[in-house]
């Protein structure tokens, strides 16, 4: 799994997710950190940006998976850029190692996304 690869000699936390696009197409990530803390990319949003960048405009899953924490529930970032690609399923590694699966709204409900934009302020 992705997470084998991950590189986080800073957090010793090895994530790896999985995004299985509305094509049927899968792409992966791992967290990837950075001596400038901030700059570190989480797995999550690795494999949605690679998925973005292989065409991708609609994601149906993304599986997370951790080998060093019992859960690995995803940060508010990339809540927010699965919203953008419109993501139905988030599915999380519990404490156990068993999988838990989640509906998006459970991850972020009332969410800001591209439709909000739509009805917005602009008039210029
Ligand atoms: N991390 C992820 O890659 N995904 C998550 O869902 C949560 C946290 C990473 C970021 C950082 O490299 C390390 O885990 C500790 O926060």
């Amino acid at each position: 799994m992705a997470a084998a690869n991950a590189y986080a000699p800073y957090s010793g936390f090895h994530v790896g997710a999985v995004v299985i696009a509305d094509d049927g197409r899968t792409f992966t990530g791992c967290n990837v950190e950075n001596a400038a803390y901030g700059s570190g990319i989480c797995a999550e949003g690795n494999a949605i940006s690679t998925a973005a960048a292989a065409g991708v405009r609609k994601i149906d899953t993304v599986v997370i998976a951790c080998l060093d924490a019992g859960e690995c529930y995803p940060c508010g970032n990339c809540r927010q850029l699965m919203r953008e690609f419109s993501v139905d399923t988030v599915v999380v590694q519990d404490g156990t190692g068993s999988l838990r699966t989640h509906d998006f709204t459970e991850i972020l409900p009332h969410s800001f996304g591209p439709d909000s934009l739509e009805s917005g302020p602009r008039k210029d």
